[in-house]
């Protein structure tokens, strides 16, 4: 019998709706987080689901799935901690923060705490070297963090409480995050809020507008050569 409640089926063809019929095959991105969102991680279960709504083999759809570091292969903790220790981060303090939170909670790279809370990872670049050194909690960013920052985050996440973000909504847990990511709304209270770029993300925009640099105007209509046009001239 398979693990998935009438509910997630109903979700999947949801998704698989939105795509034309003969590219169904799309529909798979969103379809991983649809069953993370049920499991917490891309488990075995969640592969053969996958592959039978879709239509395709276990070996497709792990393919996939293994290739994206937000699909998690095994079970994950309901806070996931991104510590980015990537160049910028690093120099600005990252590792320290990381090395911080892997001694506080006795865990490494991709481990969980025992009361199944926290996973900590260490991250890539996660494209907010403007606000460095970051960290993510399911994916929402908390800025220019240092080691005692970071602890009160963890700390209050394990003690039940849900922490407000640097930028965003009050944090959910990785089963809510992914069900955002399959595409469907949060209905939570305040669970989803807007935000402009802040002010040393425009830093470069201001620069260029105290110096008068512009860059040529760009027409969206400006037709694409193809490699056969370029070959034939
Ligand atoms: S190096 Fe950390 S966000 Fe880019």
């Amino acid at each position: 019998m398979s693990v998935f409640t009438e509910e997630t089926r109903a979700r999947a063809r949801e998704i698989i709706a939105r795509y034309p019929a003969d590219r169904s095959r799309s529909a798979l991105l969103p379809l991983l987080h649809l069953v993370q969102s049920e499991e917490g991680y891309v488990s075995p279960a969640g592969v053969e689901f996958c592959a039978e709504v879709l239509g395709l083999n276990k070996a497709q759809v792990g393919a996939v799935a293994t290739f994206y570091t937000m699909y998690k292969r095994k079970p994950t903790g309901d806070y996931l901690v991104s510590v980015c220790t990537n160049t910028m981060c690093n120099v600005l303090g990252g590792q320290e923060v990381y090395d911080t939170l892997a001694e506080h909670l006795g865990v490494g790279h991709d481990e969980t705490t025992g009361d199944g809370k926290i996973t900590l990872e260490h991250a890539e670049c996660l494209a907010a070297c403007d606000y460095g050194p970051v960290m993510t909690v399911n994916y929402d960013f908390f800025d220019n963090v240092d080691p005692q920052g970071a602890l009160g985050v963890v700390e209050e996440l394990r003690a039940g409480g849900r922490p407000m973000p640097t930028r965003g909504a009050r944090l959910c847990t990785l089963k809510e995050m992914a069900v955002q990511l399959a595409g469907f709304a949060d209905e939570r209270e305040g669970a989803v809020a807007d935000g402009g770029p802040g002010e040393p993300t425009l830093r470069g925009v201001r620069l260029a507008e105290q110096h008068g640099i512009s860059v040529p105007g760009f027409d969206p209509n400006t037709p694409i050569r193809s490699k056969e046009a370029e070959a034939q001239k």
